[in-house]
């Protein structure tokens, strides 16, 4: 029998879901989208709508809501959920972590249920490589310890992949994957799809971005005591459209039934670390501009350096990062000249 090729994409007006719908469509799958546009808009749709040339079925959905996903699993026939749905930001969720662990933990649980009442079969789970925290080996690999989380966001995402692990051991018919993402940087080379952070972004690429346009006056590099070669820390920053083609990868490893066991993690990175000081200067090379930049003291909670092992992702999965530093750099910068009408 023929794998269905539709895919339900929580979150999916969100960053990361947006560009994985258009490498789903791309790769021949069928996409529903729902989410409750609190971290979006309706636009990023309207945009893979533009760039697939597909008409995509969107529903505003709070995946909290049961029976409003419930309505949505029996109006639309499809295998496999990609669950992007959650909050993100780490510092609000030390701030509020109620709303962290009711968003992010009862988003999921509701989606596991919805998948046994309904027997479909698999899971894809968005999780980070916030579950490692400060590693003691580099790069780390899905063996590596994790260690415990330090805020409740990083909890959420660990407490949602043993969620995930314990529910495909109990109930037959359930397969997960949960890809731990590093730090999704760029956008779409059309610049019809990217990141839109609401306020004053914590993550370092958007706020590059914007000190670049002018809606920030100066970029705060946080620290450069760390025991790194120049001081600032190391991060592994995975293109957005690279990353997207991850999840494709997984998915069709689940549709096509070629899944070890039942539950499966890969971390998606490019294997290379870059410091922000290298980011920022690409960023000023690439683009041909100067950003206003200053050292700032260390930001709390920041570990000094993690980056991935990817060789489970590029053996397992046949996937394997391609986008240059460079060409995610451009792509952000287009994006945001796009938003801002630059
Ligand atoms: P995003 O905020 O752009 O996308 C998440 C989407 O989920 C948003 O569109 C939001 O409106 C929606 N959403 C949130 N709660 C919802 C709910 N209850 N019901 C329906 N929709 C809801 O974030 P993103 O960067 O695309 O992240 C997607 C996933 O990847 C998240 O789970 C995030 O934790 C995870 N992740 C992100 C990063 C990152 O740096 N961007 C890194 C690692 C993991
Ligand atoms: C990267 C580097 C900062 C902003 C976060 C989450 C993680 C994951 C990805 C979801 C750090 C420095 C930043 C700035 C700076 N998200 N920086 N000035 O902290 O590695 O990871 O996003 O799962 O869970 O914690 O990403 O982009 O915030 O920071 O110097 O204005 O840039 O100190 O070294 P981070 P980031």
């Amino acid at each position: 029998m023929e794998a269905k090729k539709t895919v339900l994409i929580s979150g999916g007006a969100g960053y990361i879901g947006s560009h994985t719908a258009v490498e789903l469509i791309g790769a021949g799958y069928d996409v529903v989208v729902i989410d409750n546009l609190s971290n979006s808009e309706e636009a990023s749709v309207e945009g893979v709508r533009r760039i697939t040339g597909r008409d995509i079925p969107f529903e505003i959905v709070d995946t909290c809501d049961m029976a409003a996903l419930r309505s949505v699993f029996a109006k639309y026939d499809f295998d496999t959920v990609i669950h992007f749905a959650a909050f993100k930001a780490v510092g609000e969720s030390v701030a509020e972590p109620l709303k962290y662990y009711a968003n992010n933990l009862v988003s999921f649980m509701n989606i596991v249920e919805m998948m046994k009442e309904f027997g479909r079969p698999n899971v894809l789970f968005s999780s980070s490589a916030t579950v490692y925290g400060d590693a003691e080996t580099l790069p780390v690999t899905e063996l590596t310890p994790r260690k415990p989380a330090t805020s409740p966001y990083g909890n959420t995402k660990q407490m949602a992949e043993d969620i995930l692990r314990d529910c495909c051991a109990a109930y037959a018919g359930l397969y997960g994957i949960a890809l731990r993402y590093f730090n999704p940087v760029g956008a779409h080379p059309s610049a019809l799809i990217g990141e839109l952070p609401r306020g004053v972004p914590n993550n370092l690429v958007p706020f590059v971005t914007q000190t670049a346009a002018g809606v920030r006056e100066c970029l705060s590099i946080f620290g450069d005591d760390y025991d790194t070669p120049d001081g600032t820390c190391l991060r592994d920053y995975i293109d957005i459209v690279d990353l997207a083609c991850a999840h494709v990868a997984a998915v069709r490893r689940m549709t096509e039934g070629k899944m070890e066991g039942k539950f499966e993690i890969f971390n998606v990175g490019t294997g290379h670390p870059v410091s922000v000081l290298e980011l920022v200067t690409t960023f000023e090379k690439v683009n041909g501009l100067k950003l206003n930049y200053r050292m700032a003291p260390r930001r709390a909670g920041d570990v000094p350096a993690v980056w991935a092992d990817t060789s489970r992702a590029n053996e397992v999965l046949g996937w394997k990062a391609e986008c240059s530093l460079e060409d995610t750099l451009r792509s952000a910068w287009e994006w945001e000249k796009r938003v801002r009408g630059l």
